[in-house]
């Protein structure tokens, strides 16, 4: 799974802009506003229909512009033939989507042909923040590797939502209720069973990430809060709160409340970690969902780095793209000087795409990697696209 090109339309300051000939590694780099994170959340755009800022399309679109558009290209992996994707959103909130010519009905049809990860300055958060975003990244990664999830997550969304109407109606829903609470438990015990099957799979492989990244961290564990007493079935935990569930109105207990914690030395991350060494935990968290989907489903995720250099010392950040080289997914990772990514990036001889951002305008270079030692590498510099 990779990008070959990208055209961008009315995304912030990039008004009409095509990038091509990207290779595994892209380096882009431009000063402060000169559209960096914007393609990088035009590719987003293209994997998710929405942008990592968080903020609402309508600041997504150029200023005075009605829609914004970004259109790719790319390659199956394992040479499973091409495809193509577009993404239209428009300030009265219409989206529409694209497969290879044809609308495609839901942005999950969006997200399975083109993952995407992104490690920025605000990724501590997933530490930090609401478990909500630690439940989507627990989704993201099962949703990759095993196809019976989703399917089931729409259900386990249906039943709750039924559930919880039920339990405000009280009495009169007796049967209803009922027959909601056993739908209920059935969903969500499968739901259950994905995750921690995955989770089984993840901590180790995060575990060994983040002691490559950060070696003197101390005793790290991973863990998973399935969302209710794990002495108990989903059902017998149901039923346990049933009378409290009816008094609230809302089912309190269940996969819609787990959450993953990191502990290192027995404390948790987000209250002891500095910054720096969040991001670090946060990397090997990503990292290692990048690498339990090539090791379950053959497939790769795009890695969209923003800014790497931001919290984290050289010795850190080249720890990071030694990660991400030997990942072999395709990376875009923006910079502010050519060379801050390029001095830390793993020299294998491997090309690089380099591009170079200027007010919304992009000129592509080709790098051999690691450059900034070799003055005498081949540098092939192709003419400006725009
Ligand atoms: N809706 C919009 N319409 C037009 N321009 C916008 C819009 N939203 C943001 N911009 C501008 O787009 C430019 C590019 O922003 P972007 O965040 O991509 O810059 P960047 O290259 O990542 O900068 P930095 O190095 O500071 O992170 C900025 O000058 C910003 O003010
Ligand atoms: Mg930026």
């Amino acid at each position: 799974m990779s990008l070959d090109q990208l055209t961008i339309h009315n995304v912030r300051n990039l008004r009409e802009l095509r990038l091509e000939a990207f290779e595994r590694t892209n380096v882009i780099y431009g000063a402060n506003g000169s559209g960096k994170t914007s393609i990088l959340e035009a590719i987003h755009l293209l994997g998710m229909a929405r942008s990592f800022r968080g903020t609402s399309a309508k600041t997504l679109i150029s200023h005075g512009e009605a829609a914004c558009v970004v259109h790719g290209v790319g390659t199956l992996s394992s040479g499973r033939g091409r495809y193509s994707l577009g993404v239209e959103r428009r300030l009265n909130g219409e989206l529409s989507l694209k497969i290879n010519g044809e609308a495609a009905r839901t942005i999950a049809e969006l997200v399975e042909r083109l993952p995407v990860q992104v490690i920025n300055a605000d990724s501590f958060s997933l530490l930090t923040g609401a478990p909500q975003a630690r439940r989507h990244f627990l989704n993201w990664g099962v949703f990759h590797v095993e196809h019976r999830f989703f399917p089931e997550w729409q259900r386990f969304q249906r039943c709750i939502k039924q559930r919880n109407s039920s339990l405000r109606r009280g009495k009169l829903a007796g049967q209803e209720l009922q027959a909601w609470t056993r739908e209920l438990a059935r969903s969500g015990s499968m739901i259950n069973e994905y995750r921690q099957a995955y989770f089984n799979d993840l901590a180790p492989l995060f575990r060994e990430i983040v002691g490559r990244l950060l070696p003197q961290i101390g005793s790290l564990e991973l863990r998973l809060r399935q969302g209710w007493d794990k002495r108990l079935s989903y059902s017998e935990a149901l039923e346990a709160t049933l009378n409290s569930d009816q008094e609230k109105g809302f089912t309190q207990l269940g996969p819609q409340r787990a959450d993953l914690k990191v502990m290192v030395d027995g404390h948790a991350a987000a209250d002891t970690l500095s910054r720096g060494q969040q991001k670090l935990v946060v990397c090997g968290l990503k990292l290692a969902q990048g690498r339990l989907m090539r090791a379950l489903a053959s497939r790769s995720c795009i890695y969209l780095v923003d800014d790497l250099p931001s919290e984290l010392d050289q010795a850190h950040s080249r720890r990071v793209c030694d990660e991400l080289e030997a990942i072999q997914a395709q990376v875009f990772i923006t910079c502010v000087e050519r060379n801050d990514v390029l001095r830390v990036w793993p020299n294998k001889g491997e090309k690089l795409a380099v591009f170079h951002v200027e007010h919304g305008l992009v000129e592509s270079e080709l790098e051999q990697s690691s450059a900034p030692q070799l003055q005498g590498n081949n540098r092939e510099s192709q003419s400006s696209h725009e």
